[in-house]
């Protein structure tokens, strides 16, 4: 009788047990989720510096698009941009490097990268990108470019022998900072090895984006 009443003690226990785990996965949201992220970067409370919601979208798309597998960002501030193009890393199977001279946004860009699960498909490199493009390995096939406006084309060098065929180079603001990267449109505009177009991307700023493909 005692041992009876020691079983159904513990086979009470353990239905407590279940239950409150089951409870506890229920209060534990996927942070991985299609639903969460959106939600997520639908509640994302901008600053002046962020991607526009409408301007990360395009990178998503163009990285999806293109079927890009590893991508370069100079400049990730909160990672606004490195969330959206992530997603699609992410899809794609491939990784997106994000490289933020700042460590205030490098911090504050690996917690919102966390807060949605894309810490192992986006790494965010701290340091100059002047400095640190140069010695990072490999091939790329994706770049986005939203640092120093009067850098892009340093930057672009920096990385342009590790762009295989069919890369996709997006810049940033070339509309309203026409005048600090003439260097770098004349320079794509005039090579054979690119096509190039200027888009009017965000409405909010009322700027635009350069987009190329690399031909060769
Ligand atoms: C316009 S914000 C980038 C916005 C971001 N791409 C997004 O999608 O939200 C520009 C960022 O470039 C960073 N930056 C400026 N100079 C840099 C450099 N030389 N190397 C790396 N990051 C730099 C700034 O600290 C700033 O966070």
């Amino acid at each position: 009788m005692e041992r009876c009443g020691i079983v159904i003690a513990a086979l009470a226990a353990a239905g407590i047990g279940a239950a409150l785990a089951a409870r506890s996965e229920e209060a534990r949201p996927d942070i991985t989720s299609e639903a969460f992220r959106n939600q997520f970067i639908k509640d994302f409370k901008h600053i002046s510096l962020d991607t526009t919601a409408g301007d990360a979208m395009f990178l998503r798309i163009m990285v999806e698009a293109s079927g890009a597998k590893r991508g370069i960002e100079v400049g990730a501030a909160r990672a606004f941009g490195a969330i959206n193009m992530g997603i699609a890393f992410e899809r794609n199977g491939g990784r997106l490097w994000t490289v933020e001279i700042d460590p205030d946004m490098v911090k504050a860009a690996r917690e919102n990268l966390a807060a949605v699960g894309l810490e192992k498909t986006v790494t965010v490199v701290e340091g100059d990108a002047l400095k640190v493009l140069g010695g990072m390995e490999g091939e790329y096939d994706f770049v986005f470019l939203d640092a120093v406006k009067s850098d892009y084309l340093k930057y672009l060098k920096l990385v342009e022998k590790k762009l295989k065929p069919g890369s996709v180079v997006v810049a940033d603001n070339v509309i309203r900072s026409a005048k600090a990267v003439q260097d770098f449109l004349d320079y794509l505009q005039n090579s054979p090895d690119y096509d190039t177009v200027i888009i009017r991307a965000s409405m909010e700023k009322n700027d635009g984006m350069s987009v190329s493909y690399k031909k060769r």
